[in-house]
This record gives structure tokens, C-alpha cells and sequence, in this order.
């Protein structure tokens, strides 16, 4: 099937019909007994997403089992550092750990020249997914944005606020500014390349944007994410993108305003009727079911779903979760949701 006939990628090119198409951020993960199989026969994570047998193979599991619209090749935001010539590591139970960015000659330190080759597992993972996915079924790559990927390389690691990352750019604006166009350009090339091995729509996690005041999401989301957007468009212009300032609040229709970007993708705080009457109208809708309420309450969840489904089916939506799928989530309750949106008219 051409990528254009398929339901995610029909739905990003603001069509309609059929039931929504689906799928989950994190849909492969912890909360699935045959991914934590496969997860104790890799060495470490990053070791993980660099086997492509491993990678394909995680990126199709969710798919087998609930057929959603899409896969999310299975990788992670900071593979992009690490190819960069950073320090990448995972602590079990600690998260992400990265060697802290100090100034501007750490950032000049890093080099753009290596990401082909250092993430060529990522890309024929990408190749390989395409091949063994069923072809109604699109394939997404994903990049973390610039500002996210800042707070990770200058915090060192996880942060609940990001408030020393948000204090570094008003103390060394330089030191900022240049770090944040190495990733701007960065993320274009690490894009570019999960197109060019197969990937038929890309989204950008800006996971930290709902830190920042209004002026700072201007500065550190919306520029880069335009330049990024505005790059890709013209590299493959048929590719759809999708941006997920996650918490931006109204900051969500000036992504859409001032990238033009084809979707953006909305974390569980806002209603469905004010998705319905303020975003719909700039831009397809992606979201926004409570991740907390698919771990926790079946019943509440679908109640939920169909209220989405309901307000936002009508235009252009493509139904997804708020944040990723939580390590607890009861399987049964992915199959009920999947079932639910499947079923939809
Ligand atoms: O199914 C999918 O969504 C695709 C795979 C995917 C992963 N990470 C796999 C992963 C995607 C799209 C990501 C994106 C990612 N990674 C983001 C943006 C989305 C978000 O959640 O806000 C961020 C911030 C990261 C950085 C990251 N990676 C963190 C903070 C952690 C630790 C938290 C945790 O859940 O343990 C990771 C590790 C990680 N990335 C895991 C997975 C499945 C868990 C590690 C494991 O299984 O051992």
C-alpha cells in the first residue's frame, strides 16, 4: 500500500473517514511481558536500541498485538547526543544519565559529521520495520526537540523542572544559543535520514516545553521547531510532522500557527471541547487520553475514550495518549482501548 493510502498518513493530510486512526507513545515497552523478555537479553538499553534485530522486533510487538495505525520505531531521544560525542548511559532506576554540558567549548566539542554513521543501526532498524510491518500499518521515526534534548545535555540528566537549564540560558546565552542550533541541525540530519531509510511521518517530543514562560517556549520551541519543520518540508515535502510541545497549554496553536506544522500532539490537561474549538481549526489533533487513567481504571478510560472520540472524530484526529503508556499499565486495558477506537464509527 502507498504510504498516502494509509490511515495515519491520510488523517496527517487533514482527510477523513473510517474510525480514527490509532497508536500509543511508548506502545512498546515495560508494561508488555514479551518486550521485558527481549529487554533481559540485551546488555544495557542503548545497546538495545543499537541491535536492529532487537529494535525491529520491540517495534512490532505492540502492533501484533493490537493492530494499531502506526509503529514508533523503537529507539530514544538520546541516541542524538550520544551520537553527537556525548555520554550516554541508563541507571536502572535512575533514568537517563548524560555528561553535563558546562560552556560553549564543550558544545564545539561535539561534532555533527558522526550521526550517519554512529546511528546506522537505528536506520536499518527503520528499513527492516518497514519491510516487516503489514502495509496498512505507517511507520513513525521520532527526534526529541532541541530544548528538550538541551535540558537532558546540560542538566546531565532527568530534572523535575529544568530550573538550572532555564537559569544557564539567561546566564550563558551564548553558550545556549550555540548548543541549541548544534541540535537544531542535528535533529534535521538524524530526520532526514529516518526518511530516507522508510520512516513515513516524524514526530518531535519537546517533553520539558511546559517549564518555560511564554517567552522562552518562543525562543527555545517555536524557532527551532519552525527551522526544523520549514528544513524538512523542503527536503520531503510529502512527509508529515508532528510536533509534541508536551504541556505548552496555549502554546499548542502558536506551534501550529507559527510552524505550520501538519499535527501536534496533546498531553492529557486540556479538554476535548477545547482541542475541538481552538486547535482543530489550525491543525490535525493528536491525543489525549489520561496515560494515569489507562493504568489505573478500565471503565473511567474508555468512558474517557469515547468522550474523545466523540468530540475530536469529526475532523481530522489521530487518537493517541497524553504521555507514554506506563511500565503498570494491566495489558487488558490497551486491548479494551484498542478495541474501543478500532470499533469506532
Ligand atoms: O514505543 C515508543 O514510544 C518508542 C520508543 C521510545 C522510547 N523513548 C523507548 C524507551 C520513545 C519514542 C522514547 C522517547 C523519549 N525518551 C522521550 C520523549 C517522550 C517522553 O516520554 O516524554 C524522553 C524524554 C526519553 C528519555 C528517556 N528514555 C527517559 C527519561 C527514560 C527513562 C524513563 C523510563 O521510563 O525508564 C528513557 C528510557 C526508555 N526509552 C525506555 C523505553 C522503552 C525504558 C527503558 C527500559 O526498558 O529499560
Amino acid at each position: 500500500m502507498l504510504s498516502e493510502e494509509k490511515a495515519l498518513i491520510r488523517t496527517l493530510k487533514k482527510n477523513t473517514g473510517g474510525s480514527p486512526p490509532f497508536w500509543f507513545m511508548r506502545q512498546a515497552g515495560r508494561y508488555l511481558p514479551e518486550y521485558k523478555k527481549l529487554r533481559a537479553e540485551a546488555k544495557d538499553f542503548l545497546d538495545f536500541c543499537y541491535t536492529p534485530d532487537m529494535a525491529v522486533e520491540a517495534t512490532l510487538q505492540p502492533i501484533r498485538r493490537f493492530g494499531m495505525s502506526a509503529s514508533i520505531i523503537f529507539s530514544d531521544i538520546l541516541v542524538l547526543p550520544h551520537a553527537l560525542g556525548m555520554k550516554v548511559w541508563f541507571e536502572t532506576g535512575h533514568g537517563p544519565k548524560l555528561t553535563a554540558l558546562k560552556n560553549k567549548a564543550d558544545v564545539e566539542s561535539l561534532s555533527l559529521k558522526n550521526i550517519g554513521e554512529f546511528l546506522a543501526p537505528v536506520y536499518e532498524a527503520i528499513t527492516k520495520t518497514r519491510q516487516a510491518l503489514p502495509s496498512a500499518t505507517a511507520l513513525i521515526g521520532f527526534c526529541g526537540a532541541p530544548w528538550t534534548l538541551a535540558c537532558y545535555a546540560i542538566e546531565g540528566g532527568s530534572s523535575r523542572d529544568y530550573q538550572s537549564v532555564r537559569a544557564t540560558a539567561l546566564r550563558d546565552p551564548e553558550f545556549f544559543e550555540s548548543l541549541l542550533m548544534l541540535l537544531t541541525q542535528a535533529v534535521i540530519e538524524h530526520a532526514d535520514m529516518q526518511i530516507k531509510a522508510g520512516a513515513e511521518a516524524i514526530q518531535l517530543f519537546d517533553s520539558w516545553a511546559g517549564v518555560l514562560t511564554a517567552e522562552e517556549f518562543a525562543r527555545y520551541v517555536l524557532a527551532p521547531s519552525k527551522l526544523i519543520i520549514e528544513e524538512l518540508r523542503k527536503r520531503h515535502p510529502h512527509i508529515p510532522l508532528i510536533a509534541f510541545p508536551r504541556g505548552a497549554g496555549i502554546g499548542y496553536i502558536s506551534m501550529a500557527k507559527a510552524t505550520g506544522v501538519d499535527a501536534v500532539s496533546v498531553d492529557a490537561g486540556l479538554p476535548a471541547w477545547w482541542l475541538e474549538r481552538y486547535l482543530q481549526p489550525e491543525c490535525v489533533v493528536q491525543g489525549n487520553l489520561d496515560n494515569v487513567l489507562l493504568a489505573e481504571d478500565k471503565n473511567a478510560m474508555l468512558a474517557q475514550a469515547k468522550h474523545i472520540l466523540q468530540t475530536l472524530g469529526k475532523k481530522p484526529f489521530v487518537f493517541n495518549l497524553g504521555h507514554g503508556v506506563l511500565p503498570h499499565t494491566p495489558v487488558e486495558n490497551v486491548q479494551a482501548l484498542s478495541d474501543l477506537i478500532r470499533e469506532w464509527k
